[in-house]
Parts: structure tokens; sequence; C-alpha cells
């Protein structure tokens, strides 16, 4: 029997590591082509040394048009269509906004904004009907964290690049979505879980009572991804255990205390 989303090619950015990479395994599991792209290239190759499955590693800087524009190219003219994109690098510089510094800002607008907006433009202009474009939001789409302003900015606007391109795609059957996920263990998030406070303040503010992981993250890409999903674009995906329900912690003032 067939995998669900067998016969496709996924190219996963930012697939060396947490989300990325859970979703790559299985995506991979279930039947995809998979490229592994990611700043990190030695680690995308190691990834792809633990796939049983036809697996490519590729170096890639979200920030670079010019490094995005080639890794489309690449898996293009290697498996001769890409149906899944995910869009999974970021990081966070927190600060409070009197104090943040404009480098720190335009760090986390650059990856995970105009990154977002390279990814998905490629990925546009190389993908047919019946593909899937997948971006990875956060909470901080819709909630606010004081101390997280260039990431909440960023993350509420990849949510509406998310809306915008599926307006603009969905005329070629190219469908755009992402997911927002609650807090997912991952090493992005180790200087957050690692604090005893932090980690309660999370729990305490997350109905289920738990954190995240990767694979439940990775789950909902693969129906995103696979034709099960067929009409469905334009959506920004809650998947936080039903944090957004509750308030957002106040990280800054656990750190500083
Ligand atoms: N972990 C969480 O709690 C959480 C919650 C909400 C949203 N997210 C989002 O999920 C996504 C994945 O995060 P994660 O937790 O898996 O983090 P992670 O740090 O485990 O993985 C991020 C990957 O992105 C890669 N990367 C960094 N800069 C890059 C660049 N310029 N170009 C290409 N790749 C680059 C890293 O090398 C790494 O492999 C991010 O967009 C993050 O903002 C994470």
């Amino acid at each position: 029997m067939g995998g669900q989303v067998e016969g496709k090619t996924a190219v996963v950015i930012g697939g060396a590591s947490g989300i990325g990479w859970a979703s790559a395994r299985l995506l991979a599991q279930e039947g995809a082509r998979v490229v592994i792209a990611d700043i990190d290239a030695a680690g995308a190759q190691l990834r792809v040394d633990e796939l049983a499955t036809p697996a490519t590693a590729r170096r890639v800087d979200v920030t670079d048009e010019g490094s995005v524009q080639s890794l489309f190219e690449a898996a293009v003219s290697e498996f001769g269509s890409v149906e899944i994109m995910l869009n999974c690098a970021g990081i966070n510089r927190p600060g409070y906004i009197t104090e943040l510094g404009a480098s720190d800002w335009k760090q986390t607008l650059d990856l995970c904004l105009t990154g977002s907006f390279f990814a998905i433009k490629h990925a546009g202009r190389v993908m047919g009907r019946g593909s899937s474009v997948i971006s990875i939001a956060s909470l901080n789409a819709r909630q606010p964290a004081a101390g997280f302003a260039g990431y909440c900015a960023a993350k509420a606007g990849l949510a509406m690049l998310t809306e915008v391109a599926a307006l603009e795609f969905g005329e070629s059957g190219i469908r755009v979505n992402a997911i927002s996920p609650g807090l997912v263990e991952t090493p992005l998030v180790t200087p957050l879980t690692s604090v005893p406070a932090i980690q309660s303040d999370f729990t305490d503010n997350t109905p289920l009572r738990r954190n995240g992981t990767p694979e439940d993250i990775a789950r909902a890409v693969l129906y995103l991804g696979s034709d099960a999903s067929s009409w469905t674009t334009g959506e920004v995906l809650d998947i936080n255990g039903g944090a957004h329900l509750r308030r957002y912690p106040d990280v800054m003032a656990h750190l500083s205390s």
C-alpha cells in the first residue's frame, strides 16, 4: 500500500533539526522524496544518512534569495518537480522594544519573514497544480509576548503572507497554508523549557497541560502536504494544546526574576 505522499517531492527548509526534521522523516516514511535544506549543511547530510529512502541534503540560507532560488532549481533538476515545500527556518532574538537593537530586530525579520517570502516566492515559481506550500508560523502570530516584538511581528506577517499567497496561487492549483505551533520541545526553546518557572507557566496556560513534540506538528504537515487536504488553502492552523485560549507566559519577567 502506498504512503500518503507517495511519489511527491518535498523540499524541507530548516530540515536538519526540530520540527523540520520530524516532518522530513514522516514525509519520507509516507513515500515522499525529500530534500533536506538547511544553513547547517553537515547537519542536513547527517539527517539524510538516517533516512532509508532516497533523499538529498542541500545548504540554503533563507535570507539570501539567490540561495533559495538555486535550491528549488536544483530540486527540480534532480527530481523533475516539487509538490511539497515546508518553510521551517526560524529564530527569536528577544528584548524589550526600548532596548532591542536594530540588528536583532532585522535578523529576526530577515529570517522569519523575508526568508519566508523568498521560500514561498520560489516555490510558487516551480510548483504545479496539486502542490502544497506549508510554513511554520507560531502561537505568537496571534498571541503577543512582551520581549518578542520582532518574532511576533514576523510570525503575524507570515500568517498574512500565507493568506495573500493562497489568493495569488489558487488559480494555479497550488495550496498555501501555515501551522502555528505552541511550545514544542526543540533546541530552539531549550532556553525556555530549562527554566522551571517558565515551563510551569506554559503548562498552566496550556489546557492539555503538556509541551508539544515535533511529531505533533509533523502530523499536521503530512495532512497539509497530502491530498487529504486538497480543498484547504489560506489556513493558519493552531496546534498548541489549546494554549491560544489562555495567555502567553511572561517569559522576560521570569528570566529577570
Ligand atoms: N519550538 C517551538 O516551540 C516553536 C513554536 C512555534 C513556532 N516555531 C517555529 O518552528 C520553526 C522550526 O523551529 P524549531 O523549534 O524546529 O527550531 P530548530 O532550531 O530545532 O530548527 C530550526 C532549523 O532552521 C535552520 N536555520 C536557521 N537559520 C537558517 C537559515 N538562515 N536558512 C536555512 N535554515 C536555517 C537551523 O539550522 C535549524 O536546523 C521556526 O520557524 C520556529 O519559529 C517553533
